[in-house]
């Protein structure tokens, strides 16, 4: 079994014009990035330079309608290497704007098309969430056969970016709701991939380990009152690029399984669909194997936090709540009739994430914890 994936050469920049001095761009790049990030951090340095602003073809997360309105916009022999410069949503872009275009963007997804990769890739992360600077995904809502909007995962090795780099300076014009939004989701992929029962290496667990320690701090100095973003960025910066190393390999779970039908019918963001669902996915281990990784995972919130075995995940599940409250489904308006419906879609489309549960999952447990987050 391989260890571990890890592609992209590594770099880490205090600033944009660090980074600038290291990697010049020049014309025949594609800047991918958002309107106000090209105005805060960008500008000084864009001149003459191609820019793609992601927020002018639609808000929120990939969808296919946006990337055909890319691809259609863009000359694709116009540029040969991509810097994309942004959220989950940039990087995302930025990994399908590598592939030559051999079909619509439904063909990619639905593998009726083959990927080529061509392009290179620059990834910038400017939220510490993801990951998606060094994993091999691309997201997005698709429309499915049946017509219905479901969020898929393009998965190819081909779709890493040769550099990722790392640059605080980023994360302080986040605002409080997105960057709590994606420092939760890192937590889960950290999770997730460090719970993985059959695809954790000991090199998965060791950037897992890592990656939940660096989190677990972050989260007891916002309950005494620290802004992360300010007092704490760079070593987030650092725990979600760990967490992507670790889910490169090991994969995410029934947390990001649960999610991808809420996200893809209510358009409900990746951080918040996955939060949702977070606290009770890891009860439910709890109450079926609370020995193993899972004890491990209690262990490390012990020891941060100063609490009792027992008292370890609803420590845990409080002070996520102290950084953001945590909505439950109704709030998103989801109808109770969606349960069933979300809990089909589960086992249809988001199988690799259903196989890679800590416990192995009946349709009658993943309803149930619809219902009890509904
Ligand atoms: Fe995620």
């Amino acid at each position: 079994m391989r260890e571990i994936l890890l592609k992209p050469e590594l770099y880490k920049f205090k600033t944009f014009h660090e980074f600038i001095e290291t990697f010049p761009l020049h014309e025949r790049d594609l800047i991918l990035t958002t309107g106000y990030l090209y105005d805060t951090f960008i500008k000084p340095y864009g001149a003459g330079i191609p820019v793609l602003r992601q927020d002018d073809f639609g808000a929120g997360e990939p969808t296919e309608e946006m990337l055909e309105g890319i691809f259609s916009s863009l000359d694709y022999d116009s540029y040969d290497r991509v810097v994309a410069i942004g959220g989950g949503t940039v990087m995302d872009l930025g990994k399908m704007l590598t592939v030559r275009r051999t079909g619509t963007i439904n063909d990619l997804f639905f593998k009726r098309a083959e990927l080529i990769r061509e392009k290179k890739l620059i990834a910038i992360p400017t939220t510490c969430g993801t990951g998606s600077e060094v994993t091999s995904t691309s997201v997005a809502i698709v429309k499915d056969e049946s017509g219905a909007t479901t969020k898929l995962g393009l998965l190819s090795e081909d779709l890493i970016a040769d550099t990722a780099c790392l640059i605080p300076e980023f994360l302080t014009s986040l605002p409080h709701q997105a960057f709590s939004e994606a420092l939760i989701d890192a937590l889960i992929h950290a999770v997730e991939a460090f719970l993985s029962p059959r695809r954790a290496t000991m090199t998965t667990d060791l950037f897992a380990r890592g990656a939940i320690e660096l989190i677990l701090k972050g989260l007891r100095m916002a309950e005494e009152g620290h802004d992360l973003r300010q007092d704490y960025g760079e070593a987030l910066l650092t725990a979600s690029c760990y967490a992507g190393i670790a889910f490169l390999q090991a994969g995410c779970g029934t947390v990001h399984g649960l999610s991808y039908p809420l996200s893809g019918a209510y358009l409900v963001t990746h951080g918040a669909s996955n939060y949702a669902f977070f606290e009770k996915v890891l009860e439910t281990y709890q109450t079926y194997k609370p020995d193993g990784k899972l004890r491990e995972l209690r262990s490390m919130i012990c020891q941060i936090f100063g609490c009792e075995d027992d008292k370890a995940l609803a420590v845990l599940a409080q002070a996520e709540a102290h950084l953001i409250p945590v909505k439950r489904l109704r709030e998103y308006g989801v109808r109770e009739g969606d349960l069933p419906v979300f809990t089909r879609s589960v086992f249809t489309n988001q199988k690799r994430l259903v196989d890679n549960s800590y416990v192995p999952l009946t349709e009658e447990m993943v309803e149930e914890i619809y219902r009890q987050v509904y």
